[in-house]
């Protein structure tokens, strides 16, 4: 898939042809966002799964000389794949382009595992778990407390249709109610900036 990304730089194959979740379109957008990272900050990422996204962000913690850290169910017992070893098929993405020494993969969700890191440390957070009116707020606010005042939250399979019923609606009224403002959006993913000093 490479080929179709003529104006960006070469990219690890795993980060878009390993399992096509992120199209062309969505890679673009999240590399805008990690190139405007602040140089010292780690980045985060919630919903791995087989690690393309988390191949896109190792590979530009690596340039900045941070990690980026993946928060998933990956197959817990409880979760909806449970003994899915995803967590095992990321790690050989990552491994397979040199970038597991710049990604860290926690297993659980933003309740459990998010609560492992403190207000505003990271530069920027990529939302794509579970496309639900439900999850997506939860996933949100923790973005929003992690996330350093005028940091970059994006967020996947913004498709403008009812693909996922009710998402699109409560991601729109969070943003709206929270002072975040579009940034940048291609494909599915749109990337949001955080107002600066947190609070709208
Ligand atoms: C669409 S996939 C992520 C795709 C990935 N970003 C990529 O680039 O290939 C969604 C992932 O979210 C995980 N997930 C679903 N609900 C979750 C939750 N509440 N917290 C954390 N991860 C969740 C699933 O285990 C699944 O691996």
């Amino acid at each position: 898939m490479n080929h179709l990304i003529g104006h960006l730089p070469p990219l690890p194959r795993h980060a878009t042809d390993s399992q096509a979740l992120l199209t062309t379109g969505d890679v673009e957008a999240l590399l805008w966002m990690y190139r405007r990272v602040e140089p010292h900050c780690d980045t985060a990422e919630v919903g791995t799964f087989y690690g393309g996204s988390a191949v896109l962000g190792a590979m530009w913690a690596r340039d900045r000389g941070t990690r980026h850290w993946c928060i998933d169910e990956f197959g817990l017992v409880g979760s909806k794949f449970p003994w899915e070893p995803s967590m095992e098929i990321a790690w050989a993405h990552l491994r397979a382009e040199d970038l597991h020494r710049y990604a860290v993969l926690v297993a659980g969700d933003v309740e459990t595992a998010g609560l492992a890191f403190g207000d505003g440390v990271f530069g920027a957070v990529f939302i794509d778990s579970d496309h639900t009116p439900e999850q997506a707020p939860i996933d949100m606010a923790w973005a929003r407390r992690v996330t350093v005042s005028d940091g970059l939250v994006a967020l996947h399979d913004l498709h403008g249709d009812n693909r996922y019923p009710g998402y699109q609606e409560a991601v729109e009224g969070l943003v709206a109610q929270w002072g975040w403002t579009e940034a940048f959006a291609a494909g599915s993913v749109k990337v949001y900036r955080l107002p600066r000093g947190g609070e709208a």
